[in-house]
Order: structure tokens, then C-alpha cells, then sequence
């Protein structure tokens, strides 16, 4: 191309753009982030409901876990509950989500809308209780994923000693969380466990109907219920995957659609390894080159694999705890096989070689 059509490029690059969008009316509701005026509800939130006003009228609380597989809407339905509350009953909701702020201290800083230097760890509680006013629905989400360094989880020792009596809601993928806490900070929580199952291919498609009318100019529903299915039979219900692929859909990224839920699923799982701790990228790393599959096998490489990378394997517990929560998010499957009349668990990773390969890659450096 010389160098004086670049203008003349752009142009056209703009009106075949144009041309490949035309479908879309409005980009902002494929975005995972997106709250919908009137998201699906889930029988399971009127619990969470009957719950917080009971909260806000007598001040008792009564804290939640909330688990359920990754895209079973766990996120979107407390924030779309933190909106609905505090415009109907001014009940406010303090909100971190522990990937992003995966220390006790961190996520209070977070709430507190402070920068966390400057600040002891007590400090921080008490000015959280001063500032918070009247009664509060405190929400951690990925809960599961603190540091294994705040090991004590004092976030959730302080919020249920509290004499303020906050209400604390927990997300996690991995609804065995409750499990992992130490034996204080369970009894003082005494949390109720709500767990949110996948969604049906049914709600799957009611999902992608509601976002078709935001967010398109028009669409066809077989299409719509050919992505639900697929979704629904390949993901775990991953409403993620679903969204992902209509958008690739209307937007011609790929020439069918079971081609364009492929891609869909692919960078999904991509951005999903990109956000795994090292230890857990080695563990699914060496569940790959284990023929038999068998855990105690992998946890053997596991262990060699961890010392060649200069790090500090788990100990079997906690890398069995990790293969509950790489399923959780829909990395590896754990099938239960018998073996010389003793039943064991096979573990069948869900992602390419090449694609772990890649995040290993830049991570390590590896050349
Ligand atoms: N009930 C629902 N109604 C509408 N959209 C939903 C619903 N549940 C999930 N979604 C959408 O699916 C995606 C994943 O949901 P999210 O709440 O992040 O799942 P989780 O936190 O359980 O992993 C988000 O884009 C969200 O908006
Ligand atoms: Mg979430």
C-alpha cells in the first residue's frame, strides 16, 4: 500500500467495520460488566432478599455464602441487589472482590476508599467501624481467592466480632470455602450457604433474548437458542461463553457458529489462565503431562515440576483443595475412577497444551 492511500485505508477500513457491526445497536451490554435493568432472578435470591430486609429492619444479621460455578451470576446478582437496596431502603453495600484486593488489609483499604499505606491493620478495622454509617451489607467477592499469606482470614474474624454488626455476604467459585476457615472465624460467621447450580440451557436463553433486545437490531432465535444449548452441553452454563459467542456472531468473527462459540470458550479460558496464581497454573500444567491422570501421579510431577521452577510446592491438601477450585472455574474435570478395587480421581484438563503453554511462557519466561 503507498504511503499517500493511507488515508484513503482508513476509510475503507472504517466502512468494512461499519459494515461487519451493522448488527449491533449497543456494544455496552456484551460487556461482562453490563447490569441489566431486570436481570433473570434465580429462585435462590429471594432467599438473599427475605435475608437483608430482615437485616435492615432489625439490625440482626445473618451472613451468607453464596457459591456456585463461574457465570452462574453470583456478581452480577449482588450488585444488582446493592443498586435495588440502597435506592429502595437506603441500605448501603461496601463491596471488594478478593482477586483484586487479596489481602484483609487491601480489601478494608478498598471499602474504606483509602490508599493502604499509612495505616496498621487495626487502625484499619476502627476506622472502618466509624466510618461505615448505620447498618451496612458488606460484600466479598472470590472470597476464596485471599492470599494463602492472610491465612487467618482476619477480615472475617473482624466482620463477625464486630459490634456493628455488619451483614457480610460472600461470593466464591468454590463452594467448599466455608470448609477451608479456621475453626473461630466459621463459628463466630456461622454463615447460611446458598449455592447457585448452573443455569439451564432454558435460562441461558432467556439470558441472550433479554440481551438481543438491548443490545441488537434484530437476531434470529434459533440462533439464540443454538448458542444456549451449546453452551449449556459444553461450558457448565457459562453465561460468559454464551454472551461471548453472540457477539462474535453478529460481529462475523467467525464463519459458524459452532466456530464462533469455539473462539468464544477459548479466550474465555485464556483469560481465565491468565489470572491463575503460579502455583495453580503449575499444578494444571502437570495434570497435561500425566498420562493416567491420576492425582497422586500428578501431584508427584507437581512437586518436581514446582522445584524445577524455583517455587515452594502445596502441601497434598492444599493441591487437592486447588484441583476443587480449578474445576470450580471449569479448567479440569475430577472423574472418579476405580483402581485395584479403591476408587481414585482422574483429572481431565479442559484447556490446549498450547494455550497453558503460552501463559507459562511469559509468566516463567521460558525460553
Ligand atoms: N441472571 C442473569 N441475568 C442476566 N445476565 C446474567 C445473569 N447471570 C449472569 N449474567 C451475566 O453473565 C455474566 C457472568 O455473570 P457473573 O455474575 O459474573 O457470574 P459469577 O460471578 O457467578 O462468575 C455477566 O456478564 C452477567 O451480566
Ligand atoms: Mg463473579
Amino acid at each position: 500500500m503507498p504511503d499517500n492511500n493511507i488515508e484513503a485505508y482508513i476509510e475503507e477500513s472504517r466502512e468494512e467495520v461499519e459494515r461487519l457491526n451493522s448488527g449491533v445497536k449497543d456494544f455496552a451490554v456484551f460487556d461482562f460488566n453490563h447490569i441489566p435493568d431486570k436481570p433473570l432472578i434465580r429462585e435462590e435470591v429471594r432467599k438473599i432478599i427475605d435475608v437483608l430486609v430482615k437485616y435492615h429492619q432489625t439490625g440482626i444479621p445473618r451472613h451468607i455464602v453464596i457459591g456456585g460455578p463461574r457465570g452462574s451470576g453470583k456478581t452480577l446478582t449482588l450488585k444488582y441487589l446493592a443498586k435495588t437496596f440502597s435506592r429502595k431502603l437506603s441500605l448501603p453495600f461496601y463491596a471488594a472482590n478478593c482477586r483484586v484486593h487479596n489481602t484483609s488489609f487491601k480489601a478494608l483499604a478498598h471499602m474504606l476508599k483509602v490508599r493502604p499505606r499509612g495505616y496498621s491493620y487495626s487502625e484499619l478495622c476502627c476506622k472502618f467501624e466509624e466510618q461505615i454509617p448505620g447498618k451496612a451489607v458488606i460484600v466479598l467477592d472470590e472470597v476464596d481467592l485471599l492470599s494463602e499469606k492472610d491465612f487467618r482470614k482476619d477480615i472475617l474474624y473482624f466482620l463477625s466480632r464486630s459490634v456493628r454488626r455488619f451483614n457480610v455476604v460472600l461470593l466464591s467459585n468454590n463452594p467448599k470455602f466455608v470448609n477451608t476457615l479456621d475453626e473461630s472465624t466459621r463459628s463466630s460467621l456461622q454463615p447460611d450457604l446458598l449455592l447457585f447450580r448452573n443455569y439451564s440451557a432454558h435460562e441461558v436463553l432467556e439470558i441472550l433474548r433479554d440481551r438481543a433486545t438491548a443490545g441488537l437490531h434484530s437476531w434470529d432465535d434459533a440462533l439464540l437458542a443454538e448458542i444456549a444449548a451449546l453452551t449449556a452441553k459444553n461450558t457448565n452454563s457459562d453465561i460468559r461463553v454464551a454472551i461471548k459467542t453472540l457477539l462474535y456472531v453478529m460481529t462475523h468473527e467467525a464463519n459458524s457458529v459452532a466456530d464462533c462459540f469455539e473462539r468464544a470458550r477459548h479466550d474465555i479460558m485464556g483469560d481465565m489462565l491468565q489470572n491463575l496464581n503460579d502455583k495453580a497454573l503449575l499444578v494444571l500444567r502437570s495434570a497435561m503431562d500425566e498420562p493416567t491422570g491420576f492425582v497422586k501421579q500428578v501431584y508427584t510431577r507437581y512437586c518436581q515440576l514446582s522445584r524445577a521452577m524455583g517455587e515452594d510446592p502445596y502441601s497434598y491438601y492444599y493441591f487437592y483443595s486447588n484441583l476443587a477450585f480449578l474445576q470450580s472455574v471449569g479448567l479440569l474435570l475430577l472423574v472418579s475412577a476405580k483402581v485395584d478395587r479403591a476408587y481414585t480421581n482422574r483429572i481431565h484438563p479442559l484447556v490446549s497444551k498450547e494455550q497453558i503453554d503460552a501463559v507459562m511462557t511469559a509468566r516463567f519466561r521460558i525460553e
